[in-house]
């Protein structure tokens, strides 16, 4: 068998489709290795998100230059969002690159290997394609697994570059997700994030047209399965049928990932979000109105160009007004041919890193404020592995998303669903002790 080497960059709909692709490659006798010095064939899964992402990119492949020289018959391919977007330097700046192509391009990657292969020189794939979708993965899934149900997104925010590397908003049909599901459930999946760069807007080009909402209905319905996430919402899509679907749907977790970028109106304008603070709040107000049980989690942009300390500060009240279970913050990148890379009052990086700073310091208060609430309850979490700091320690998620260590070896197992008490809060994660199904609260809806 020959040997692959996957490096994945990036977002959740990435690791998915490295999956695909190892999948597919080992559908053609390709096994998965962990060392790249073994190697027949390395494909990195790119991003383009931030400049940072594609810094490590072409660092790896410095670092792979190498290797090649060593093994001529190394094949190294480039997939994903860079691909689609930086073919051009991608070429020029590492010539040791023999296969680039875009993600709408996975289902051929078979044939994409191969003939670059054969050839010995370059093949690049990175037009347009129809929507397929692709379920081969390369062995079992976990107790948890990721279903993309959309690519794309028809968002034009100034700052983002997903447009330009994921196309337009295309969903799959709801028979095509709900399939893919069953079979991660017979193979004893648990748990599936349903993803999309705009997860809210799902539906809305297919024919008859469909939503969100009514793909929870039927993923519900699959015999099996425990849990339903979903991400990435846009506030911009979230209607009042989502909301009741959330209160409603008895497998929908209590975790909403709700991108608010800025707190302040100014910026969320200059940024072409679709909606004000006071719009923003509104939402978060119904959403915990009908899920009081909800934890919100959110990505934040500081130093978007013009940003000044008012803006800043408006933000930090957003976060303490909405009180976060968790907050990814992100120093604003320009990105090529977006429009806010060109508008003036660009912000220094130093300033940049200090209002980055600020924020993570209010973040910080904010989320340890919401963790003090859960000391001494007791959640269903489902068990997905062990802890990363004591292998003999059991670990898993509550349905609100939180980590939880505890001592269960031997009473309990990887994909099993178990009420854990709080003893311990920590800064990144809980700790608990198994306790009996009579005392989980928060055990379903
Ligand atoms: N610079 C910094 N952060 C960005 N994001 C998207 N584009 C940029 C950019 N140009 C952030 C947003 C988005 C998250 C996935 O990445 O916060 O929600």
């Amino acid at each position: 068998m020959a040997k692959l080497h996957l490096i994945t960059y990036g977002c959740q709909m990435n690791e998915y489709d490295s999956e695909r692709v190892a999948g597919l490659l080992r559908e053609r006798d390709y096994e998965l290795t962990a060392d790249e010095g073994d190697a027949d064939v390395i494909l990195l899964n790119t991003c383009a998100i931030r400049e940072k992402a594609e810094d490590k990119v072409f660092s790896k492949l410095g670092e792979l230059r190498a290797l090649k020289r060593d093994k001529p018959s190394l094949l190294i391919g480039v997939m994903g969002c860079m691909a689609q977007l930086r073919k051009g330097a991608i070429q020029q700046r590492a010539p040791i690159v023999d296969l680039v192509f875009g993600s709408p391009a996975i289902a051929r990657v078979g044939e994409l290997v191969e003939r670059a292969r054969r050839e010995g020189r370059p093949v690049l794939d990175v037009g347009e394609a129809p929507l397929v979708k692709v379920t081969s993965r390369p062995g079992r899934p976990g107790p948890k697994a990721f279903v993309t149900v959309m690519e794309g997104c028809d968002k034009h925010c100034t700052f983002c570059v997903v447009p330009r590397t994921r196309g337009r908003e295309r969903s799959h049909p709801p028979e095509a997700i709900v399939a893919e599901i069953e079979g991660l459930v017979a193979e004893g999946c648990r748990e599936v994030t349903l993803l999309g760069q705009t997860v809210n807007a799902y539906g809305r080009d297919l024919t008859p047209p469909t939503d969100l909402a009514e793909l929870f209905a039927r993923v519900n319905d699959v015999e099996g399965l425990a849990r339903i996430r979903f991400t990435t919402s846009n506030p911009y899509n979230l209607t009042p049928a989502l909301i009741r679907a959330i209160r409603e749907v008895e497998k929908v977790c209590e975790w909403f990932h709700l991108p608010l970028q800025s707190g302040s109106d100014r910026v969320l304008a200059r940024m072409n979000r679709g909606y004000t603070r006071a719009r923003y709040l509104e939402l978060v107000d119904a959403l915990r109105e009908a899920e009081p049980a909800l934890a919100f989690s959110t990505d934040i942009i500081v130093g978007f160009p013009g940003e000044t300390e008012g803006d800043l500060e408006a933000t930090l009240e957003t976060i303490e007004r909405v009180s976060y279970d968790n907050v990814f913050v992100f120093r604003y990148s320009p990105r090529p041919g977006t429009p806010a890379a060109a508008m003036p009052e660009q912000i220094p990086d130093e300033v940049k890193a200090r209002r980055n700073a600020r924020v993570l310091d209010v973040v910080q208060r904010v989320t340890a404020a919401r963790s003090r609430l859960l000391a001494g309850r007791t959640m269903e979490v489902l068990v997905d592995g062990t802890s990363r700091k004591n292998p003999g320690e059991l670990s898993g998620r509550t349905r609100c998303n939180r980590v939880v260590n505890f001592d269960g070896a031997g009473r309990t197992t990887v994909g099993d669903i178990v009420p854990v008490q709080v003893t311990e809060v920590l800064p990144h994660s809980l700790r608990g002790a198994l306790a009996t199904p009579e005392e989980a609260v928060c055990w379903s809806k």
